[in-house]
């Protein structure tokens, strides 16, 4: 390519900060090409799903055209740049865990069940009986963190191997870093217009407000790529994503929790009608478990700054694991957050390529929906190619094209 390039991209998420990486670190990156990432909110990135996200990375994840890609890139960069001190990398167990939840009022000092619990730690890695025991019930020995006596069932949902972790906040950080690092640039500003030259039908810029004055500024752009995740619509109307609002509490438990991801199914006995509910938890290698509870659609606020935080839906998570484990009833609670992840409207998805029915040089990376973490690296890479090669070509990514999905 003779001229310079002015690769734009819209949304400091994982989506847009891994994507400078790999537009930073792809070979056809030289001096000609610069890279400006702009970001909404005013605090700075991954203020949304990509820094409030369980950071779940599973081979069994889906679309498995992307979680093909991801997966092995996951692991390359965590070799890299040492990603288990960086950001929290490692493999773990993952499994789901069907009981009931203790009374809140059974919680104190008492009877019964709580005897039972005690004796079980004191005899810990010795009891034969327990051990017959527990494996009847599917629970590992090292799994003691949940309550045994509340246990019905419990069973692995992947092999080792298949299953890992990154803590999405330091991942999504350290793409921008190393990204900085390479001659990236950072932004604050909300995008409010892409920009088209209309004889040629190509993008030739943004334009976008200052977060903190408002002001408006017009940048040029060769190319442009739209990973404002939910927000993407705002931008893009045509796009068919909607916002779902999940909460989410981190706990510091008391004593050390091994390395688990947990899909449970809790029956709450109230008033004899049986309700369920279906917290996740994640074990994170610091010695914190993250718990997120379901999503609600829900309408997305002018910028991830005014997502607001509902404390009874935090709550709520925070009851029903504190019915399953002592260590978390008696834990510490950290941070109470919620977040909107970009769902596709009509199912499918995530969206993935050059949106060239609304503009040459326009690349849609959203809608990544529940599993955005894990297929953040498989993502980029492939925008990246398709910036600097014309094509993707380290995987098939048709069914993902945003032709699917625009009119
Ligand atoms: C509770 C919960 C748990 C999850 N757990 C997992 C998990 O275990 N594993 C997994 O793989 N995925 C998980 N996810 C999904 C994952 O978090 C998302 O798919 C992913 O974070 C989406 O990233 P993104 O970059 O597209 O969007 P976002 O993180 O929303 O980032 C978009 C960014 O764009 C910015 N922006 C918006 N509008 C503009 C604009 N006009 N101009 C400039 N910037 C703009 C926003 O401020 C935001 O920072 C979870 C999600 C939730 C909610
Ligand atoms: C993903 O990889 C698995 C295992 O290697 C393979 O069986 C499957 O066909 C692949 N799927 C896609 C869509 O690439
Ligand atoms: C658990 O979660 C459900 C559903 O969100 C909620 O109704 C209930 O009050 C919670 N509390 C306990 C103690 O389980």
């Amino acid at each position: 390519m003779s001229s310079t390039q002015h690769i734009v991209i819209i949304g400091g998420g994982i989506i847009g900060c891994t994507t400078a990486y790999y537009l930073s670190h792809h070979p056809a990156y030289s001096s000609n090409t610069k890279i400006t990432l702009l970001e909404a909110s005013k605090v700075g990135i991954a203020q949304g799903a990509s820094g409030k996200a369980g950071g779940l990375i599973a081979k069994w994840a889906y679309p498995k055209e992307l979680v093909n890609l991801s997966f092995p890139e996951h692991i390359k960069l965590a070799e890299k740049y040492d990603g288990e001190n960086r950001w929290g990398w490692r493999f773990l167990e993952c499994g789901s865990w069907e009981g009931r939840a203790r009374a809140p009022e059974e919680t104190g000092t008492g009877a019964g069940k709580q005897d039972k619990r005690k004796s079980l730690e004191k005899t810990l890695g010795l009891d034969e009986g327990w051990k017959k025991k527990r494996a009847a019930l599917g629970l590992p020995d090292d799994l003691d963190w949940v309550d045994e006596a509340l246990t019905d069932h419990y069973s692995s949902m992947a092999p080792t191997g298949d299953t890992a972790q990154v803590h999405p906040y330091l991942f999504t950080a350290s793409m921008l870093d190393f990204a900085k690092e390479k001659g990236a640039t950072f932004t604050p500003g909300r995008v409010t217009e892409i920009r088209t030259d209309s004889s040629t039908g190509t993008v030739s810029g943004v334009v976008y407000a200052d977060p903190i004055t408002g002001e408006l500024h017009v940048i040029d752009a060769t190319h442009v790529v739209l990973a404002a995740g939910p927000w993407s619509p705002h931008i893009l109307p045509s796009l068919p994503i909607i916002g779902t609002r999940a909460h989410s509490v981190t706990i510091r438990p008391t004593g050390k929790i091994s390395p688990y991801a947990l899909f449970t199914e809790i029956v709450l006995d109230s008033d004899e009608r049986s309700t369920q509910a279906t917290p996740e938890l994640y074990a994170r290698p610091d010695n914190e478990v993250y718990c997120c509870g379901p999503g609600e659609i829900s309408q997305v606020p002018k910028t991830v700054d005014d997502v607001e935080v509902d404390q009874a839906a935090c709550d709520s998570i925070i009851e029903n694991v504190s019915g399953i484990s002592e260590q978390l009833r008696d834990g510490k609670i950290d941070k109470r957050q919620a977040c909107f992840l970009p769902i596709i409207d009509i199912s499918g998805g995530p969206i993935v390529g050059e949106a060239d029915s609304v503009a040459k040089g326009l690349i849609v990376a959203t809608g990544h929906g529940c599993w955005g973490i894990c297929n953040a690296p498989g993502t980029a890479k492939a925008i990246a190619e398709l910036i600097f090669e014309g094509k993707i070509s380290c995987g098939n990514l048709d069914s993902l094209h945003p032709s699917h999905y625009l009119a």
